[in-house]
């Protein structure tokens, strides 16, 4: 008696594994904490004038170069910094303050960014543990905008997602 009902148990746990296995047959997607990262992903990986290794402008690098994602580096920031014509800018910049910019507040960081729009770094920074006051230029200065308050985190495309890009505006 007690083995045929431990043999039917046991028949009925094999039956829901199968059942899970077939459901999680594909490969956990990044930011499951079951994602397994290859350590050799855990490499320096920075934006430079004129560079054109990037990708998924607009979208959320963080989404994948992360601890638990896929991508090239760990990145501690990543935007895509669009023109006035709504288009990627080529070889923005991106700076860095602890306290409101033009109020002689000093660049903490400076971060070029690369021919297709995209500033990254895997450098690290303040973020959450310290927010920071940003700006975005064009290379010679003459396009700009900054954001309101600062941010606690680098991950700017999560928020600036498409429709709510970071926009680069005429200064004269
Ligand atoms: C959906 C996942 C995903 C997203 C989102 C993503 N990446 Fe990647 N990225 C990857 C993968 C995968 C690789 C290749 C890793 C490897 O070498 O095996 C990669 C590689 C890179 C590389 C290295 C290319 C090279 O060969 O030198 C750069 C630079 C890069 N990504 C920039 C970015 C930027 C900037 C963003 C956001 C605008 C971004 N990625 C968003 C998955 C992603
Ligand atoms: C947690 C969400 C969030 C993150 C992360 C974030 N931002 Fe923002 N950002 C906002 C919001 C919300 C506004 C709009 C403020 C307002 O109402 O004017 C804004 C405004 C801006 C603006 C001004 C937009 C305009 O045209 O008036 C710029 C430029 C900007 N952010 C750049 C950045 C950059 C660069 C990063 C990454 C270093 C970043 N943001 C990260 C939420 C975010």
């Amino acid at each position: 008696m007690r083995a045929a009902v431990f043999a039917v148990a046991t028949t009925l746990l094999a039956a829901t594994a199968g059942c899970l296995g077939d459901e999680e047959d594909a490969a956990p997607a990044p930011g499951d904490p079951a994602f397994v990262r290859s350590p050799a992903l855990d490499v320096d990986n920075r934006s430079a004038h004129g560079q054109m290794r990037s990708h998924n402008a607009g979208q959320n690098c963080m989404h994948c170069h992360q601890a638990r994602g896929p991508g090239l580096g760990r990145f501690t920031v990543g935007v895509t910094v669009l023109g006035p014509d709504g288009k990627p800018h080529a070889n923005p910049v991106l700076e860095l303050y602890g306290a409101p910019p033009g109020t002689g507040a000093p660049v903490l960081v400076s971060l070029p960014g690369d021919a297709l729009g995209n500033i990254f770094s895997t450098d690290p920074q303040p973020f959450p543990d310290q927010a920071r006051f940003v700006v975005v230029r064009s290379q010679d200065g003459t396009l700009r905008n900054q954001m309101p308050f600062p941010t606690e985190s680098g991950a700017c495309n999560q928020c600036h997602r498409p429709g709510f890009g970071v926009t680069l505006k005429r200064m004269m």
